[in-house]
């Protein structure tokens, strides 16, 4: 999403959480300041009360989600990280570019767990960060490009399993040069349809020759720069985690969609998330799966988000793994192969 727009959005979201939060608290003005210079936050002066009130909104409810999950009310703990100055219906305009395209006409193929593999066969914990399938976690910054990181992240993996080198690749190459395929640069896309683009384009340019703006821009696509190629791409059966698992045990990490909108995971730190209020179909946010495992006896995803490193675990969250397919983890799951 451009600046500009977000001004309007961000005034009326400002006037309604002044309307029921009151002035502001004076002794969080320390904190405040604090937090301001943790992120480089720079206000407008008119805009830094809206700010500052939304922000001790955002705080209360950390510590109260947190109180209640000190006491095990909940399996997860918020934080006050670089979002906490946004409203939830602010962040998720400004972020949350995954587009469910019902018109869409381009297929990935249907995945097939290998038949000697059993699900008893498969370890208890995955993590392909360990192995060296995966890129440190970037920032897609106020671009609904989500889509675009979910798809370098899978084929970042893929093409190191395949080459035993980890090419960073570019997200602005996708953003850029998708549009035929269907895709909308900052203001939205899908995973299936970027890897279609890098089938059809015969590739993708590294991070490095071709690096993120967080806005969108004319195609530079370069042949001489590309950092991966890619030969179709394979879908999950929709909604079945036991074939998510098969696909993170048996190929790598995996591109999904999610639903991300709830001010839980906003502002999630860590812990197994779970959302009573998540939708399993109405997905609006890409990210990748880069392995399982289980704390304190629930299941997770590992899931690595494009969000920076302040946002929940070091950039990374555990969703509640084998939960009714818990914000649809499993709805709309794909990965390209090399
Ligand atoms: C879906 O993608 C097609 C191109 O494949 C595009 O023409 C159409 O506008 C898109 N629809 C939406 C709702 O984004
Ligand atoms: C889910 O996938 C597994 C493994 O491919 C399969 O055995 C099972 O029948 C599927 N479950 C459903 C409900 O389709």
């Amino acid at each position: 999403m451009k600046l500009p727009q977000m001004f309007p959005v961000f005034v009326l979201a400002g006037l309604i959480a002044l309307s029921i939060a009151g002035p502001i608290n004076l002794e969080l003005s320390s904190e405040w300041e604090l937090f301001k210079t943790a992120y480089n936050k720079i206000y407008a002066n008119e805009e830094e009360l809206l700010r500052r009130i939304i922000w001790e909104r955002n705080l209360k409810h950390v510590q109260q989600h947190n109180i209640e999950a000190d006491r095990g009310v909940h399996t997860f703990w918020l934080g006050m990280n670089e979002y906490a100055d946004m409203t939830p219906e602010e962040f998720v305009r400004a972020m949350n570019g995954y587009r469910v395209n019902a018109t869409k006409t381009f297929q990935c193929g249907k995945f097939m767990a290998p038949s000697h593999v059993e699900l008893s066969d498969l370890p208890t914990t995955i993590d392909w960060r360990t192995e060296g399938y995966v890129t440190g976690v970037k920032n897609q910054g106020q671009c609904g490009s989500c889509w675009a990181f979910s798809t370098t992240g899978s084929l970042e993996g893929q093409h190191f399993k395949k080459n035993g080198k980890l090419v960073s690749l570019s997200e602005q190459n996708l953003v850029d040069c998708s549009q035929k395929e269907g895709n909308d640069g900052c203001q939205g896309g899908l995973m299936d349809q970027a890897f279609e683009y890098i089938i059809h384009n015969k590739g993708i340019d590294t991070e490095e020759s071709y690096p993120y703006r967080a806005k969108n821009g004319a195609c530079k696509f370069k042949k001489a720069n590309i950092g991966a190629t890619e030969v179709s791409c394979m879908d999950i059966e929709h909604g079945n985690e036991t074939d998510l698992q098969l696909a993170v045990a048996t190929v790598g990490p995996i591109s999904v969609g999610i639903d991300a909108s709830h001010v839980s995971f906003q502002l999630y730190k860590t812990g197994v998330y779970t959302e009573s209020a998540c939708s399993s179909v109405n997905l609006d946010h890409g990210v990748l799966v880069v392995g399982y495992g289980t704390e304190s006896c629930q299941n997770y995803w590992l899931v690595k988000n494009s969000w920076g490193t302040s946002w929940g675990m070091q950039g990374y969250i555990m969703m509640a793994k084998d939960y009714n397919n818990m914000c649809g983890i499993a709805t709309q799951a794909s990965f390209p192969t090399v």
